[in-house]
């Protein structure tokens, strides 16, 4: 099976890189800018063409939360219209798209977990313009996946865990949000979840497999809670650590809005493909680990 990635240094497209590396059956190209590039949607549609894969990932995006604030315009462009055109190239080779999109489209009010069809809310323009992309891809193939993830993170690119790490080298306490509540998601389970549902979609492609779906690292936390657990998995491999001082949202102003809780229900995606992500401590110890022995003098 070919799988075809849109984005190349992407973190999930990094990941399933490496997830795929060695299995047999499955070969995993990568294309992004300048061949695929979002903003243009012909770009896509050529790249995706030409490729003629089995199916897409959709994983490049505008990712930048704060940013997309001042540059709505950008990342309706990416998000939605570069979104629509993965899913349009898809379709008009007959195989699905699995798009990738985020718990930042709900409003954060609900008690509890959300689940695929409660109502939506995006509080910040880049929620606005990723649930455009939902519809927009939803609109563009029949054959569509959506998977809403949060927290991502991994060995590669940017994330939350780099960036405690990284601040840890130079800090003994590090201010960090306690009223935020969502599930951490390695992207290298995220990357496990797509290479099983690709399978699962080549041996039988039934109704019932397509639509929106929720894929997050099992268990929740607050970003602070996040901190901590990376810190004390840090000490104990011999790595960086600090201590977490809990603060308020209030006292920590962005320019996005965060939701409160974006805690997402990932039952359906138990029932309907028969998989689930690990509890995000193991796997958030497994990465923090990795990056350790990454940084450690040879
Ligand atoms: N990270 C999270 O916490 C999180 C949470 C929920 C959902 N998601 C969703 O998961 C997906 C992947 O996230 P990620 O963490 O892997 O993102 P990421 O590490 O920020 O990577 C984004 C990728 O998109 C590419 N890209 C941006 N603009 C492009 C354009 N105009 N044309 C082509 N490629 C473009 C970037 O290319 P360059 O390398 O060239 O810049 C990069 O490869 C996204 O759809 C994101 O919305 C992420």
């Amino acid at each position: 099976m070919k799988i075809l990635v849109t984005g190349r240094e992407g973190q999930i497209a990094r990941s399933l890189v490496e997830q795929a590396r060695g299995r047999p059956n499955i070969v995993m190209e990568t294309v992004g800018r300048p061949e695929l590039d979002l903003v243009k949607p012909e770009s896509v549609m050529a790249a995706i063409r030409e490729r003629k894969p089995d199916l897409v990932v959709s994983a490049a995006a505008y990712t930048a939360v704060d940013q997309a604030e001042d540059d709505v315009d950008m990342a309706l462009t990416v998000n939605a219209g570069g979104a629509r055109a993965a899913a349009k190239a898809a379709a008009e080779l007959g195989v699905p798209v699995v798009h990738l999109s985020t718990d930042y489209v709900f409003s954060g009010d609900k008690a509890g977990a959300y689940l695929e069809d409660d109502p939506v809310g995006p509080q910040s323009a880049y929620g606005r313009t990723k649930l455009a992309g939902e519809v927009a891809v939803a609109d563009a193939n029949p054959k569509h996946v959506i998977l809403r993830t949060a927290w991502a993170y991994s060995p590669f690119g940017r994330n939350f865990v780099k960036t405690m790490l990284a601040q840890a080298q130079t800090r003994s306490s590090i201010g960090v949000v306690c009223d935020q509540f969502g599930n951490p998601t390695s992207a290298l389970d995220i990357a496990d979840g797509i290479l099983h549902i690709a399978r699962a979609l080549a041996a039988m492609p039934s109704a019932d497999k397509f639509g929106i779906f929720h894929l997050a690292g099992t268990g929740s936390t607050s970003w602070a809670g996040f901190a901590e657990n990376i810190f004390v998995e840090s000490r104990s491999a011999g790595g960086p650590f600090a201590a977490v001082q809990r603060i308020s949202t209030a006292e920590y102003p962005s320019k996005a809005k965060r939701p409160a809780n974006s805690r997402l229900s990932t039952d359906k995606l138990a029932r309907v493909y028969g998989w689930r992500a690990p509890d995000w401590r193991l796997s958030c110890a497994d990465i923090v680990r990795r990056l350790v022995q990454e940084a450690a003098p040879t």
